[in-house]
């Protein structure tokens, strides 16, 4: 995820504070490498622009007297190139007279940078962001005007992506949204665009929406919209916005906590596009192959990604993977390791203190360290041999979700293509998220109105869902203050079952695989009073024996994909369950007592 803004005012005014403002509101969304520019009638094009957040990067190279009548600035999450100068946006043009900057991810940016190249286009970076300018470059050097050249570029481009463009001697910018985020701002003597609500907001309250598939030409004070699809001119004016600074930043959703679970489809859309490109996954997966033992180490809810991941690499490869909680590394495995290992940390924040040093034992014993992590930057990312990001922007509600989907589809995919399995079924994913969201909101308040007031229960899973409930568990308990237990199913009959009386609450994650397993654990706890609330597909044998459910839509996926996706997929109905339950409760899901979202200590 990155952030671009684009302006374009009515007198050439000093636009350096303008644009660090706009910086600072973008910067939950890559604090990697910044860069502005400012675009003269003649002559060249101001560009500043380096690694660093965007105060450093603002400082260092005296963005406050930037001024002009138009200018761009970006910040980027790297994903294509690492976060260097050279790769920072916004980029030029091969003779420098176009400049332009995105957000999102070119998928083919290698093919389309060799095809640059062959074509003697100067191409300085390796960002897909640079791929964007050249693609107009090649179209508009053609004897096309912007738009033109703008919509015959995006026919270039794959992936989901907004970018904006401007050239020297022009008085407007260009921008363009195609599945990444994008919103216009106008007044009388000003027109800009930004990635979210909260870059313009500050600025005006006038605000023109954007949709996949248009171009927006903006001047100071007036605009026109384009279809790509046509070229047809798109009729729309501005509205004027009530939202607050507070909910804007939170997308119109009331808790960042729901935001971060409905934005799972995009950032797996993203992570997928990512891994098909990464250079980082071969590598990867050669070291897990040519590793003696495999072990995957994280706190929290990264452990139970890294749980249902050792299950996947069991399922798709034929080799083990043996999980361990951070902390317990070195008492359990620390005097065993040594350089033939490998292991797999995944972090989200990167900087778990207890992941951190269990990477410590780890390379002192020579072991190989592989990262899963999505702060970019992060401790963790600098210390491994490869590592893959995650992709999933500022995870800000302290419940990791969309964090903890990406760990799991990560490591799915690995597990797939290290089997030799087709990856590309996965890209159903994103759609399957948004469907299984839609579905467990449809069911989930009369569950929520029968476990709310309950301050003891179980959560229950076996095989691939086991370290699903231990996820759900953990999300009820961070968030509802009540005291959940994940197990695995058969285990509750050893002990737990005794809990049970009238009405107590048992939730069963139920595989495709393991119904009649699943069944028979369903009607020790109901003989005996319980309330049990069963999560999984469509299935008459859990729905007459459970007491409530959460079905998951059927799944339009090849066989030996079922059971592993509906094991990602199920983690969603538990995370609305527990969100519903802490406002039944009347708390603050996205900052519980007493928690921190990243855990700097030991
Ligand atoms: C998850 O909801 C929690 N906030 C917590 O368990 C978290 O997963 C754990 O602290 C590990 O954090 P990390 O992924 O940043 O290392």
């Amino acid at each position: 995820m990155c952030g671009i803004f684009g302006i374009v005012t009515k007198e050439t005014q000093n636009l350096g504070p303008i644009l660090i403002g706009a910086g600072e509101r973008l910067s939950y969304r890559g604090y990697d490498t910044v860069g502005a520019a400012t675009l003269p009638q003649e002559g060249k094009i101001d560009l500043r622009k380096d690694a660093g957040k965007v105060q450093q990067v603002a400082e260092k190279y005296n963005f406050k007297e930037m001024s002009g009548d138009r200018a761009i600035l970006q910040l980027r999450w790297a994903t294509f190139g690492a976060p260097s100068q050279i790769n920072s946006q916004p980029h030029l043009d091969s003779d420098g007279d176009l400049v332009g900057a995105h957000n999102g991810n070119v998928v083919n940016n290698l093919e389309l940078m060799a095809e640059f190249k062959a074509e003697g286009m100067v191409v300085r970076s390796e960002n897909d962001g640079e791929s964007c300018v050249h693609a107009v470059e090649r179209y508009y050097d053609q004897g096309h005007d912007m738009v033109e050249a703008i919509r015959m570029a995006t026919k270039d481009l794959e992936g989901d992506y907004s970018f904006v463009i401007g050239k020297v001697g022009d008085d407007r910018l260009y921008a363009i949204k195609k599945g990444s985020g994008l919103v216009a701002g106008v007044t009388e003597d000003m027109v800009c665009i930004g990635s979210d609500l909260p870059s313009i907001l500050p600025i005006t309250r006038r605000i023109l929406r954007l949709y996949d598939g248009e171009i927006i030409t903006f001047w100071a004070g007036g605009y026109e919209i384009t279809s790509v699809e046509d070229g047809s001119t798109i009729e729309r004016l501005p509205e004027i916005s009530e939202e607050t600074m507070e909910i804007a930043q939170k997308g119109g959703y009331p808790h960042f906590m729901l935001k971060e679970i409905h934005e799972q489809s995009h950032v797996a859309g993203e992570l997928l596009h990512l891994l098909d490109n990464s250079p980082d996954v071969d590598p990867f997966i050669e070291k897990l192959k040519n590793a003696r033992d495999i072990y995957v180490i994280a706190c929290g809810t990264s452990y139970h990604a890294g749980l249902l991941g050792s299950v996947y690499f069991n399922k798709f490869t034929g080799r083990a993977a043996i999980p361990v909680l951070a902390p317990q590394f070195a008492a359990q495995y620390g005097n065993s390791v040594g350089a033939e290992d490998v292991g797999i940390f995944i972090s989200q924040s990167g900087e778990t203190k207890d992941v951190l040093n269990a990477i410590e034992i780890a390379r002192e014993r020579g072991m190989g360290v592989l990262g899963l992590v999505n702060v970019v930057g992060s401790t963790l990312m600098l210390v491994s041999d490869v590592h893959l990001p995650l992709v999933c922007g500022f995870e800000i509600s302290v419940p990791a979700t969309k964090t903890y989907l990406n760990q799991v589809l990560a490591l799915l995919y690995v597990a797939l293509r290290w089997g030799e399995h087709d990856t590309k079924a996965l890209n159903k994913i994103p759609e399957l998220i948004d469907l299984v969201i839609e579905k467990s909101e449809e069911q989930m308040a009369p569950v929520v109105e029968k476990v709310k007031d309950w301050d003891d229960l179980y959560s229950l899973g076996y095989g691939l869902t086991y370290p699903v409930a231990l996820e759900g568990a953990l999300k009820f308990k961070e968030i509802t203050y009540a005291h959940c237990e994940g197990i695995l199913s058969t285990e509750f009959k050893h002990g737990p079952l005794s809990a049970v009386y009238e009405g107590y609450p048992v939730i069963f994650t139920a595989g495709p695989d393991d119904i009649p397993l699943i069944v028979s654990g369903i009607n020790e706890v109901s003989c005996r009073g319980g309330h049990v609330i069963a999560i999984g597909l469509e299935d008459s044998r859990l729905e007459g024996n459970a007491s409530q459910t959460l079905v998951i839509p059927n799944l339009d996926l090849p066989e030996n994909l079922q059971a592993a996706a509906l094991a990602l997929l199920s983690a969603i109905p538990l995370q609305l369950l527990s969100y519903h339950c802490s406002l039944a409760k009347g708390f603050d899901p996205d900052f519980p007592r007493n928690l921190s979202k990243t855990l700097t200590v030991d």
